[in-house]
């Protein structure tokens, strides 16, 4: 059999993961609102409309922050639609994913939902379409107490206290030809300058995330946050990046592997930041905001790969037709294969803790999603559902720094440990917790800790993502193909057998 050793010390530690790297995503697209958290007269929905089969699961998920209303949509995205009395609001043409957009959700709706599920909302603001002023304006509405236009608005439509909104999105993948209103890493820099001093005029308190490069094929990746920090330095705490890993027949250990890809994606984001604060003689002051990251299988969109994207200036989506309200788009099923990549990808995000302090699984509901809703049925816990609530569960505290030794793979990344493998430390337990990827399809792998500065750990749980079929899915006629099941410890030494292509999470208590 082969074998894989992490050694671990109490003083190696990397850095404290941020709650809010257990965030996600809520765009206007599909039926990600509409039928998905919003659904007036649905037999489980409140006075308001919201979904409490939906809420529920969102809240057993650890959820800290949502990003809203976009993604594509907010580019073309006037939030002065979405408020006020409903039979009033407009419907129009949304032309990032050629649907009707009612309105009939918008920034009130959406922070009444928040609270009510337990979550940050950060908000992105329109910098493809629309204006500085209007960003302001919208900072006003939400957070500035009273006596002005948009903040006596904001009490007439319901509110009287301001939302207080902390984070900001200075619009969304502004770089990419299928943005409305895409612009060059220059004008995008002069643009973002105008709305983040409007915004924090308004509103010193808010923290503001620039919108930075996020696919490799654009001509501008990097070079575009290069030019972006530098002119935005003074305004912003973070840059946000994207990265979505696509099963497009590159094999199994290679789409397995999509951890490294995000690990050299994520590093590019470092040495881009490392760049510019080099020149301002400063250190730590721009950190990552991973704001939209999954696997998309682009189950409906017409590309074969996530290159093919480019030059792209609309997605042709072949599941529904142009023009319609929340239409069943973008509705990708996981299968376990899916789930245990996201189990990767979520360990990689552990072991850049510190340098990102927010990310987002992207999206949240229906839409490329942990989640699904029938339209007048229930929900659906997806595969992927089960890696994401486990590490948000387990996965706070101070990430560890290992040293690795054993048996390797070899894939398009090059020769990685057949176990890919974060660990934390959560002071309050006195517990270790390791999640573990094991990559080999052969056969099991003996997993291997040595930890030293903890006095005797014993291994007092070992829970597991597994099963014969990658290609098996969670339907609503079987809900629990893929589910997480709680092995039986026979031996509390720090050595444990890790099924073959697995996802692992191992609970260590300290002496
Ligand atoms: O999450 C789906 C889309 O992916 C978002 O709207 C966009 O930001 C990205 O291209």
């Amino acid at each position: 059999m082969k074998h894989v050793t992490y050694h671990y010390d109490k003083y190696f530690e990397l850095g404290e993961i941020d709650p809010n790297v257990y965030s996600s995503f809520i765009e206007h697209l599909g039926r990600s609102v509409y039928t998905g958290i919003y659904q007036p007269g649905h037999f489980a929905a409140d006075e308001a409309g919201f979904r409490n089969d939906v809420m529920d699961l969102v809240k057993e998920l650890n959820i800290s922050l949502v990003r809203y209303p976009g993604g594509n949509f907010v580019s073309n995205y006037d939030w002065k639609d979405g408020i006020g009395p409903k039979e009033k609001r407009p419907q129009r043409m949304e032309f990032a994913w050629s649907s009707i957009e009612t309105n009939q959700f918008g920034i009130d709706d959406f922070y009444r939902w928040a609270i009510k599920t337990g979550v940050e909302p950060m908000i992105a603001v329109n910098l493809g379409t629309g204006t500085a002023k209007s960003a302001g304006e919208l900072v006003e509405y939400c957070n500035h107490e009273k006596g002005t236009y948009w903040s006596d608005l904001r009490r007439k439509n319901g509110s009287q206290s301001p939302y207080k909104i902390k984070y900001w999105c200075l619009g969304n993948e502004m770089e990419c030809s299928w943005q409305a209103g895409h612009l060059s890493a220059e004008d995008y820099a002069k643009k973002a300058c105008e709305a983040a001093k409007l915004m924090k005029w308004v509103d010193p308190e808010i923290k503001l995330i620039a919108c930075g490069s996020s696919y490799e094929m654009m001509p501008q990746y990097l070079e575009w946050d290069r030019v972006v920090l530098k002119a935005l330095y003074p305004y912003v705490d973070y840059v946000s990046t994207h990265n979505y890993n696509m099963n497009a027949g590159q094999g199994t250990s290679n789409f397995l592997a999509s951890y490294k890809q995000l690990d050299e994606h994520i590093k590019n984001t470092e040495k881009a930041i490392d760049y510019v604060e080099a020149k301002e003689k400063e250190k730590g002051k721009i950190k990552i905001c991973l704001d939209e990251w999954n696997v998309w299988n682009f189950q409906d969109i017409k590309v074969d790969n996530i290159e093919d994207l480019l030059g792209k200036t609309s997605f042709e989506i072949t599941s529904a037709k142009k023009w319609e309200i929340a239409p069943g788009i973008l509705e990708e099923k996981y299968d376990l294969l899916d789930a245990l990549t996201v189990g990767g990808l979520a360990i990689t995000i552990l072991k850049h803790c510190d340098r990102v302090k927010i990310a987002c699984l992207a999206q949240l509901v229906n839409v490329i999603a942990p989640i699904t809703t029938q339209k007048d049925g229930g929900v659906l816990k997806q595969t992927t559902y089960y890696p994401f609530q486990m590490i948000s569960k387990y996965g706070r505290g101070t990430v560890l720094q290992p040293v690795i030794e054993g048996d390797t793979y070899l894939c398009d990344f090059g020769e990685l440990p057949l176990v890919e493998a974060a660990a934390v430390y959560n002071k309050e337990t006195n517990q270790i917790r390791i999640f573990a990827l094991n990559c080999s399809q052969a056969e099991d792998t003996v997993f291997s800790l040595t930890v030293t500065g903890f006095g005797q750990c014993k291994l007092i749980k070992h829970f597991v993502l597994k099963g014969d079929d990658l290609k098996i899915r969670n339907t609503f006629e079987k809900p629990d193909n893929v589910i997480i099941e709680e092995m039986h410890i026979s031996d509390t030494k720090e050595t444990v057998q890790l099924p073959k292509m697995s996802w692992n999470v191992l609970i260590l208590e300290a002496e």
